[in-house]
């Protein structure tokens, strides 16, 4: 793992979008990975802000979304696929047909996961995912608990998940899913990369057992410790946690340099 902990979210979406640029760079037909909620937000409007000024094209790549939330109409605005046109997809020049996502207005939800799973193999896999972690530790919507080896599946929230969630349905946990489709903790170890990005301190404790603590499905996210290739990109407070803060800080710069 290598960990960067830099000062502002806009620095680390800076890091982020430089890595997703040279990766389209070298193959413009990556297949990209990615996450919802507020934390990749400044990472897109960098993304986007690059395509204006013609510095990266999203013409030959395609997305695959992490999860979907189960139960909301197909044209609600939190709607995962609704959020990533939005605030991404719709933004730059992907493809028409080219963000995948959980179809999970199927009626068949077991088989729209397989589906969804095998897509992603189809698609020759993922080069680059995208990550957010969840204060419970979750990646994806792999809630405590799951395993490790899970493919794309069904699975439930945690009552901590549906509270932080609650601010983009008028702050009423009534209104947040109970259930969702996810990309499974095995789909997400076959990415080429794994970027994870936290950011404030909120999430010093997902970080701080994603980095130092011992592989357990208490905090599902650890597994990335098993990643050949995961990049994990903190600000100050969501590093406030991290014993060998400055190690981590050394590396970095060195590897930087
Ligand atoms: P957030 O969600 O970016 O909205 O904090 C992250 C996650 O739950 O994975």
């Amino acid at each position: 793992m290598r960990i960067a902990i830099l000062p502002t979210p806009e620095d680390i979406a800076v890091v982020a979008a430089d890595r997703i640029q040279s990766l389209l760079e070298r193959k413009p037909s990556a297949v990209l990975g990615l996450a919802t909620g507020s934390t990749p937000l400044p990472l897109y409007d960098e993304l986007t802000k690059r395509y204006e000024a013609g510095e990266i094209s999203f013409a030959d790549t395609q997305s695959f979304n992490l999860d979907e939330y189960v139960g909301l109409p197909e044209d609600h605005p939190e709607g995962y696929a609704n959020f990533i046109h939005r605030f991404l997809v719709d933004r730059v020049d992907f493809p028409k047909g080219a963000a995948h996502g959980p179809n999970v207005w199927t009626g068949d939800n077991d088989q729209a996961a397989a589906d969804y799973d095998k897509a992603i193999r189809d698609a020759g896999g993922i080069d680059l995912q995208i990550l957010g972690i969840g204060a419970d530790g979750h990646i994806g919507f792999n809630e405590p608990g799951g395993s490790f080896a899970s493919r794309t599946h069904v699975d439930v929230l945690t009552e901590q998940t549906r509270r932080d969630n609650a601010r983009f349905f008028d702050g009423d946990i009534t209104k947040v899913p109970t259930h969702c489709i996810t990309q499974g903790l095995g789909t997400i170890m076959e990415s080429g990369e794994a970027l994870l990005i936290a950011t404030g301190a909120g999430k010093a404790e997902a970080v701080r057992q994603l980095v130092e603590g011992a592989i357990s499905a208490r905090w599902p996210a650890t597994i990335l410790q098993m990643h050949p290739n995961a990049i994990v990109l903190l600000d100050e407070p969501a590093a406030q946690g991290l014993e060998l803060a400055d190690f981590y800080r050394e590396v970095w710069a060195k590897h930087q340099a």
